[in-house]
């Protein structure tokens, strides 16, 4: 049987070829595949021999697609090997250069080349909030305070009932307190979460008797969420008690705080005030560091208002059997927040950004 060609058949051997060229990577199949289809027996070549016995009309076109195809294919396996060379030299080349800059880094190393900041992966920081925790922590320890650490999650009796609050009394309400859905304790009530710091007090007077000097910071609780206030906030409490413990010794302690955190040409105040575990009671005031006292714009007469203080209630000392004839001491609590943002002068449009975590403003602290 005589082997006879035409277009389709040439078309249909260009294709197969294509095909298996596309599918492999590998020199020695690109040379299989060329000697399988260009080879002295390969498929075109016989294809090719066979277009001499065709009719002369169709002869010179079925020729000139063969040689076409042969031509093509030739180029593909040869490009084809090409890339596979380079590839492989591209990747040994780099083996090499590594090893190289180690080597001669090891023995080149310039250490007053300045350094590639740009490509230093970003440092971060300690957020501000906990930037002002440990300062206030450490002006606090020089005079003596010992830093503690009480539940976050509290019983009613620690944060109300032991602070003279009467069960349902109105004051109660100043707290938004959130409660936690478990069943009320018999003797401490409902579970809460700690609304204020106030509630260390107790904690600190049941387990430790006088002299104390606590200081407790921590998160506190309340239902409120608005430009100025976050649901979760802290506080840093101070807790003072022994013999002959006066309003004199609360003050001096509070110059000492402002100045200390501040600056020395701030002073503080205090002003008649009302809470139910400290009798008397008093607002704190710092001058404002802008104007000096003069009065302006932050400030409007010359003070800013940082907290409560006072001097702690006989009946508190009597819920934490302390002697009230012989132990007297004074107690205040301040928001951290509140005395950061007066110390940057910050005027933050929300206060909820602190607890954002966007990143642009908290990089700048
Ligand atoms: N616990 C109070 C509050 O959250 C602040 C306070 C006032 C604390 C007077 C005190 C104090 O220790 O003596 O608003």
């Amino acid at each position: 049987m005589t082997y006879t060609i035409n277009m389709d058949e040439l078309l249909k051997i260009n294709s197969d070829a294509q095909y298996l060229i596309n599918e492999t990577d590998d020199p020695k199949e690109l040379d299989l595949i060329k000697q399988d289809f260009l080879g002295k027996k390969g498929t075109l070549t016989i294809a090719m021999k066979a277009i001499a016995g065709l009719p002369e009309d169709i002869r010179p076109e079925v020729g000139r697609l063969a040689n076409e195809i042969k031509q093509d294919l030739e180029k593909k396996i040869e490009e084809k090997k090409q890339t596979q060379k380079d590839a492989k030299k591209n990747v040994s080349d780099s083996i090499k250069n590594e090893s190289k800059t180690t080597i001669s880094s090891s023995s080149t190393i310039d250490v007053t080349q300045p350094a590639d900041f740009k490509s230093q992966p970003p440092l971060g920081h300690l957020h501000l909030v906990t930037q002002a925790i440990a300062e206030i922590t450490s002006i606090f320890e020089k005079i003596g305070f010992a830093r503690v650490r009480y539940p976050e999650v509290e019983w009613d009796y620690y944060a109300f009932e032991a602070l003279n609050f009467p069960e349902n009394h109105p004051a109660r309400d100043d707290w938004e307190t959130f409660f936690i859905k478990a069943a009320k304790d018999p003797k401490l009530g409902p579970m809460i979460l700690t609304p204020h710091t106030s509630s260390g007090q107790i904690r600190e007077m049941e387990q430790n008797k006088p002299p104390i000097r606590m200081l407790n910071i921590a998160k506190c609780y309340r239902r409120q969420s608005d430009v100025s206030h976050t649901p979760m906030f802290h506080q840093f409490e101070g807790l003072v008690v022994a013999e002959n413990i006066s309003i004199t010794h609360l003050k001096g302690v509070l110059d000492y705080f402002v100045k200390s955190y501040f600056g020395e040409n701030r002073i503080s105040r205090i002003r008649p005030y009302q809470f139910q575990f400290t009798e008397p009671s008093f607002e704190v005031d710092v001058s404002c560091g802008v104007c000096n006292g003069r009065g302006c714009r932050l400030c409007k007469e010359g003070w800013l208002e940082m907290g409560g203080a006072g001097i702690v209630h006989p009946n508190v000392l009597k819920y934490c059997k302390i002697d009230s004839k012989k132990y007297s001491g004074f107690a205040f609590g301040w928001g951290v927040e509140r005395v950061l943002m007066m110390k940057e002068g910050l005027e933050l449009d929300d206060l909820r950004m602190l607890y954002s975590s966007n990143l642009d403003f908290l990089k700048q602290f």
